[in-house]
């Protein structure tokens, strides 16, 4: 919709696009009031966030029941799906804030919903494994991975030989990541090694300067740290271009030129919407979002795709960042590019409960990847949140509760075997095994796993990174 401010029939598809969300909305409340089976509130839930969106679209505002729109309401060429994230069930989820008032945790279920993305179900995940003709990564066989958009059209691709290329990035505003933050590494590191393709890694310390208060040489000696800690998860070196948005967006034409294509396509009024920024925030962080989308276009990277601008490019990360990428794939059939897949994951959660993710700015809810064995011990100990009930006696006659326990939650992340994480939930829930137990075995597992990291870290040169951070061609079959 273009030039259309005030249009006499605009206003009035409008009028008539709130009166919808009105009468929904009222739907919905009699479905729930006459109880009616789950499967039906869920339908008009989903068909009035797709009304909601579509409000949002029209308007750059939110729907507010009660507040019809002015006839000046429409905007024009306003964008791609809010970030959803306005109806109040407890859940807030963004790249920068995640919460949830119930001690298991945000409602993935309830966030696929929302952010119109795919569930990661079990037909998906079987036809990974035929696929692949091996098993899956315990993150897809146990729902950490949890929700996608495109895969199947990957695997499609896969299928037929066609290429396609890896996508994803850090943050860098400490010199200490967190076991977090690991997660969407390791993962990726197990879809190159499966899918033997070439993995751009982007460390934005341009928006880690825009954001927090720290100066460029910070931002910048930072990404050079952390590159360390992604390089030590085991990055094939002929595969893998990892840079910093401070060296790269200067030195290479054809990503600048992506980043100006992306803000020239996307109005101030869509950031506003999707990532919530007011009138008083920086220049910088109004067009950042423009930044993180360009790796997803593969000649942003001629060094290692040439001209081509179809390859299509796989994001796995966890879902705060969908927000940015939802932006992108609204903007890429527009300049002509494939829109990036993608996979999410769920938030590995504070040691205190599943009601917020680790978080790097609050060193007691985290471990990092720089612990000893003794601060590891120590924090799992004092912090992490029992499911377990308050006496030995009374947790041996019933059982404790997986469903919040924070110890048993990190074990689903990094214990391997899945007959012996059945087994510990079995006893866990039975009363057969402590609390002080479980966090036994759960600190067991931690301590070498971040042992054998810092290990791995000590072992990577400033050469090694060095090469890892040059551009130049990788390994790829077109
Ligand atoms: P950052 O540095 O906040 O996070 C890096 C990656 O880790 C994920 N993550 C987590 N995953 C599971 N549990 C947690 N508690 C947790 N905390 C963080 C993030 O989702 C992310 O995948 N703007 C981005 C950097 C970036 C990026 C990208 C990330 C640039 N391009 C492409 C993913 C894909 C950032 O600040 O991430």
């Amino acid at each position: 919709m273009t030039d259309c401010q005030g249009d006499g029939e605009a206003a009035k598809s409008l009028m008539e696009l709130y009166e919808k969300l009105t009468a929904q909305g009222d739907k919905i409340r009699a479905l729930k009031t006459a109880a009616a089976e789950k499967a039906e509130i869920d339908a008009a839930v989903q068909l009035l966030l797709k009304l909601k969106m579509d409000y949002k679209e029209m308007t750059g505002q939110d729907y507010k029941a009660g507040c019809p729109p002015s006839e000046n309401s429409v905007v024009p060429n306003n964008g791609p799906a809010a970030d959803g994230d306005d109806d109040d069930d407890g859940d807030t989820v963004d790249p920068w804030n995640v919460s949830s008032t119930n001690a298991k945790g945000v409602d993935y279920d309830k966030l696929i919903v929302k952010f119109g993305s795919s569930k990661i179900d079990k037909d998906l995940v079987d036809r990974i494994e035929k696929v692949l003709g091996q098993k899956p990564h315990r993150f897809l066989r146990r729902g950490i991975f949890f929700s996608h958009r495109d895969m199947h059209q990957v695997l499609d691709a896969y299928e037929k030989h066609q290429s396609f290329y890896l996508y994803t990035g850090r943050g860098p505003s400490s010199e200490a990541m967190h076991v977090g933050h690991l997660i969407p590494f390791i993962f990726t590191k197990w879809l190159q090694d499966v899918f033997d393709i070439p993995l751009v890694i982007q460390m934005t310390d341009d928006e880690k300067y825009l954001w927090k208060d720290l100066t460029l040489e910070e931002c910048h000696h930072y990404a050079v740290e952390n590159a360390k800690d992604i390089i030590a998860c085991g990055f094939d070196v002929n595969k893998t271009f990892i840079f910093s948005d401070l060296d790269y967006m200067g030195s290479s034409p054809e990503f600048y030129r992506n980043v100006v294509k992306i803000q020239k396509h996307v109005t101030f009024n869509q950031v506003k919407g999707i990532f919530g920024f007011t009138d008083s925030d920086c220049i910088g962080k109004i067009s950042f979002p423009a930044i993180q989308a360009a790796p997803s276009f593969s000649n942003s990277f001629p060094q290692i795709f040439g001209e081509r601008k179809d390859i299509q490019c796989l994001i796995p990360c966890a879902i705060d960042q969908d927000p940015y990428f939802r932006m992108t794939r609204d903007v890429a059939p527009r300049i002509g590019y494939p829109k990036p897949a993608l996979l999410h994951s769920t938030f590995f959660p504070a040691l205190q409960g599943a009601q917020t993710k680790m978080s790097a700015s609050d060193a007691n809810s985290s471990i990092f990847l720089t612990d000893t064995p003794k601060q590891i011990k120590n924090k799992v100990n004092k912090h992490a949140f029992s499911g377990g009930k308050d006496t030995v006696e009374e947790h041996r006659k019933s059982g404790g509760n997986t469903d919040v326990d924070v110890s048993f939650m990190y074990l689903t992340f990094f214990l391997e075997d899945d007959e012996e994480l059945e087994k510990i939930k079995q006893d866990y829930t039975s009363g057969a095994l402590l609390t002080g137990e479980l966090k036994k075995i759960l600190i067991e597992t931690l301590q070498p796993m971040i042992a054998q990291h810092q290990e791995r870290r000590k072992q990577v040169t400033d050469e090694m990174v060095k090469q890892f951070m040059t551009p130049r061609p990788l390994n790829f079959k077109a």
